[in-house]
């Protein structure tokens, strides 16, 4: 196989790539001194942007709690911790779109996506709205349910996720992906802020960007890669 890449320029990447990985830890306590320099915090959202998707729809949203008082209503009413939820520099929602939100016969979203994201021609948009129906029936088996639907376009949301934490990861930012808060007061202070409609977009996770203001407790605990992967 031909060389694509200079030996020495990807020992550089490799390393880099893994020391950055080996840098992401969950913290839990941010510096509220240190805010992100727009342009990192931009890099992290180009990372979300360029995050592939199933059928290329990116069916989420980043959404950003800047207004103190807004991300204060965020964090008490869904629990957050304010160690993180507040003292971070950033506060992410990532929503997910519902299956109003994706409905392949009526979304104005899909449809957009199509023709200006995809540039198909009428036509084209009118063979690929059937066929991802039929992908969403048969090949995922989610369609007809409201749960799998969302579980479907959230697995993707989750990988914007990924790319935004390794992102930051590369330029020494901090972050926690947030799990552990009330879902549907989530979903009702982003509603409530005409941030979302509840319709075709919800709460799937959050998370949050800044600066460490303490270590993590334990060092990174992984499986080793013998156990992780697994060889036919
Ligand atoms: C989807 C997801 C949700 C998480 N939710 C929370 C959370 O609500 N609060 C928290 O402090 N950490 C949360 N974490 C962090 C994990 O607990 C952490 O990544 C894991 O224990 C491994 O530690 P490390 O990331 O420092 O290597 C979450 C991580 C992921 C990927």
């Amino acid at each position: 196989m031909p060389d694509r890449i200079a030996p020495e320029l990807k020992h550089q990447l490799q390393q880099a790539h893994l020391q950055a990985l080996e840098f992401r830890r969950a913290i839990k306590q941010f510096d509220p001194t240190q805010p992100l320099a727009p342009e990192d915090f931009r890099f992290i959202c180009q990372a979300a942007r360029l995050a592939p998707s199933s059928n290329g729809i990116e069916p989420w949203n980043i959404v950003v709690l800047r207004e103190p008082k807004l991300r204060a209503e965020f964090v008490e009413r869904t629990g957050l911790n304010p160690d993180q939820g507040i003292d971070a520099s950033h506060l992410v929602a990532i929503t997910a779109k519902t299956a109003k939100g994706i409905d392949p016969d009526t979304s104005p979203y899909l449809a957009h996506i199509a023709e200006t994201v995809k540039g198909m021609t009428p036509d084209a948009v009118a063979t690929w709205r059937p066929r991802f129906k039929q992908f969403l029936v048969h090949k995922v088996g989610v369609w007809g349910s409201q749960d799998a639907t969302f579980g479907y376009t959230a697995r993707q949301a989750y990988i914007a996720l990924s790319n935004m934490m390794t992102a930051a990861a590369l330029i020494q930012v901090d972050s926690c992906a947030l799990e552990g808060l009330a879902y549907a007061e989530a979903n009702a202070v982003l509603a409530e802020a005409g941030l979302i409609n509840l319709e075709t977009d919800r709460f799937a996770v959050a998370a949050v960007f800044g600066y460490r203001a303490a270590d993590p407790k334990r060092p990174q605990q992984r499986r080793p890669l013998g156990e992780v992967v697994i060889y036919s």
